[in-house]
């Protein structure tokens, strides 16, 4: 009996629902993204062929629907309340909470300690999503609490929230969470700003905040936006849990959003504990975060607690400092890179943001520094958050002297006088001073002596500096001339640091031909670029005398990367720190090159890791990769053979899905490699 068109859009939705559960919130796709697509498109078929059949929970309700002329507001059935912050970031705001909860419950000293439900504190805007016999029909903001704003358009863009809830939903079940951007999005989006020489966003909030009350739901699409439960709203026709995080595995149940590193922590040591923890992991997060929430975990005891006007008693944020802060910006320098790049950078009064004290930011260039109107003697904000460089996001508008002049890149360099150039129609301010100026020199010393270039131990950028401003060293090869003597008259070099110097030297004259390669800071080589031309051409000797077709016989180098491997060795000068540099003694040690394939079987194979994976570090899977062979990329494309993903695994993985990539656990890596070896 076949189905009647009712029956198989039902049966359409049901499975697109189940594998987008599997794909967007468990990260485990069972079914190949063609696949989806297919039934994706026979689902839409059916319901233009029977507009009756469309549903509000039907997987192409994600499809991008019109501008709307305003945002409706709607009021909150249960008022969206906020939580206390507690102001003591230190672990002594967790006892404070503590005591408060104890005495309130009218607790002794004999009673055991209270059990929490930590949480994290996620930094982006408030939702309410309604769900209606489990499909979702309304999301709306926070507002003032009371009545917020109607942006379900823009929330059916998020991926991650479900149209309608798994397993046995409640009549009506209000889910309350945060929207929020994923810092690699937000890095992303800046940068495809930059490229296009437009406005960069100052924060993943401020940009999540204002893709989500945008009218045209594409301009939501293109800030692609995450999102995580904490709690709920109105609910009916539903026994809830008897506690928040029995709550929370409910909610997860249903297939939304829940973050895992939460957990019920016993009395004031286990909130302390909590804190660390997450304060040691808050730099390594996909996300920002400020701060954590505790909340007392059982539902009986936070009814005893109830509300202080706006605020629950069983509930407090607890915060940790900022990765934002004001400051004033004393000066612009600008800073001469490896490559010639001038850089603006900010001077500014230190100022201690993200676990740091910052002293320098950078402007990135004087196009992004004009949009932002920064100018010296302006209070500027700061952000530092994870381990991005710390960055000048804007200015404080204000009173600001009227006599101060506008920035301008300078014509001749900071550091060496040469001329400066613009590349035609670029953003990108050169100094055309080569090694000749000293900063590219530093810069290029530095680079060389990198932990994944040549590996010199103890050759600092403060050693550099003295070595390059005493005239010491004036090249790459002259770094192999230093003796203990010569090193000594140095400031701050005692002789005992003199020696490891010399020895770290010693010791890193043998690199791999792929690690001299990078060394050399040829333009556009890469790591990856590195080992792809070690492997190929397996000698020195014959990549330097390669034309540019047989640069672009390397597989994944392309005529810009050719051209610039090729001009490189054409240059006299290149060639004779080559030559004084193997005359020093530095001997890389050749590749085996092509022939040698037998036990290599993941060879011609690029693999993309991404997430943290159980036991192995990257820098481990990474060699496992290349030992069979393979190479591993930092990016996905069709090209890509297999995605390697982790915990947190993030857009990578997302695109590999999109492209049908296959993608393997460290077991699946595992496996592959035994297959390969
Ligand atoms: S609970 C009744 N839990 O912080 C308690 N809020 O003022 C309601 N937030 O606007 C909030 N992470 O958007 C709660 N794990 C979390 C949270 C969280 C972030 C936000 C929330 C609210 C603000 C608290």
């Amino acid at each position: 009996m076949t189905a009647t068109p009712a029956q198989r859009a039902q049966e359409l939705r049901d499975l697109l629902h189940h594998h987008a559960h599997l794909y967007y919130v468990l990260d485990a796709p069972e079914l190949p993204d063609a696949e989806y697509d297919k039934r994706f498109q026979e689902l839409q078929a059916l319901e233009a062929a029977h507009p009756e059949l469309q549903t509000a929970d039907s997987p192409t309700q994600r499809v991008i629907g019109a501008v709307l002329p305003g945002l409706t507001p709607v009021r909150h059935a249960v008022p969206m309340l906020s939580i206390t912050t507690e102001t003591d970031t230190t672990e002594g705001g967790a006892i404070a909470f503590d005591a408060r909860v104890r005495r309130e419950l009218g607790l002794t000293d004999a009673d055991p300690p209270v059990d929490y439900n930590t949480e994290l504190k996620f930094d982006g805007l408030a939702i309410n999503l309604r769900y209606e016999a489990g499909v979702l029909v309304q999301a709306a903001t926070r507002g003032d609490g009371e009545t917020g704003e109607d942006v379900t358009h823009n929330v059916r863009t998020i991926g991650q929230i479900p149209l309608r809830l798994r397993g046995d939903a409640p009549q009506v079940l209000e889910v309350r969470g945060e929207v929020y951007m994923r810092r690699d999005a937000f890095e992303a989006l800046n940068e495809r700003q930059r490229a296009k020489g437009e406005k960069t966003f100052v924060n993943p909030r401020n940009t999540a905040a204002g893709a989500i009350r945008q009218l045209d739901s594409r301009q939501a699409r293109d800030k692609p936006l995450s999102f995580y439960a904490y709690g709920i709203g109105e609910v009916r026709g539903w026994a809830l849990p008897a506690t928040q995080s029995g709550l929370l595995d409910a909610l997860a149940a249903f297939g939304v959003p829940v973050n895992d590193l939460r957990e019920v922590a016993r009395g004031p040591a286990g909130l302390m504990a909590f804190h660390q923890r997450v304060a040691a992991a808050r730099d390594a997060l996909p996300f920002d975060i400020d701060g954590v929430v505790y909340k007392v975990d059982s539902r009986e005891h936070q009814q005893r607690l109830g509300f202080k006007t706006r605020e629950p008693r069983w509930a407090v944020a607890h915060k940790y400092p900022a990765q934002e802060q004001v400051t004033t910006l004393l000066a612009i320098d600008v800073q001469v890179g490896r490559t010639g790049k001038l850089t603006p950078v900010a001077r500014l009064e230190p100022v201690f943001v993200g676990g740091t004290t910052v002293s320098n930011a950078t402007l990135h260039n004087v196009f992004e520094m004009r949009r932002k109107g920064v100018r010296v003697g302006d209070k500027v904000v700061i952000r530092r958050a994870g381990d991005v460089i710390p960055e000048v996001v804007g200015r404080v508008p204000g009173e600001r002297p009227a006599y101060v002049l506008n920035f301008h890149m300078p014509r001749h360099c900071p550091v060496c006088r040469s001329d400066v150039v613009r590349e035609k129609g670029g953003i990108e301010y050169r100094c055309t001073g080569g090694v000749f100026c000293p900063a590219q020199r530093k810069q290029a010393i530095l680079h060389f002596a990198g932990r994944r270039a040549m590996d010199i131990e103890g050759l600092g950028d403060k050693l550099v500096e003295q070595l390059v401003d005493a005239g010491i060293v004036q090249s790459l090869p002259g770094l192999y001339k230093l003796g203990v003597a010569k090193l000594a008259v140095l400031e701050r070099m005692a002789e005992k640091s003199a020696q490891n110097l010399v020895d770290a030297l010693e010791k890193s004259k043998t690199p791999t031909l792929a690690r001299f390669l990078l060394s050399l800071g040829i333009r556009q080589v890469g790591e990856t670029t590195a080992k792809d031309l070690a492997r190929h051409f397996g000698t020195l000797d014959k990549l330097m005398n390669a034309s540019v077709e047989q640069l672009l016989e390397v597989p994944d180098v392309g005529p810009i990367v050719a051209a610039s491997v090729h001009t490189f060795f054409a240059q006299q000068h290149n060639v004779e720190v080559i030559e004084q540099l193997l005359a020093a003694g530095v001997a890389p040690r050749e590749s085996e090159g092509e022939g040698d394939d037998r036990p290599r079987r993941l060879l011609g194979k690029t693999l993309v890791l991404t997430g943290t994976l159980p036991t192995l570090t990257r820098d481990e899977a990474q060699a496992l990769i290349e030992a069979a062979g393979g190479k591993v990329s930092g990016s996905v494309s069709k090209k890509t053979s297999y995605v390697i993903a982790g915990e947190e695994a993030g857009s990578k993985l997302e695109k590999a899905r999109t492209l049908g990539v296959p993608v393997l656990d460290e077991a699946g890596l595992q496996a592959l490699l035994l297959a390969a070896g």
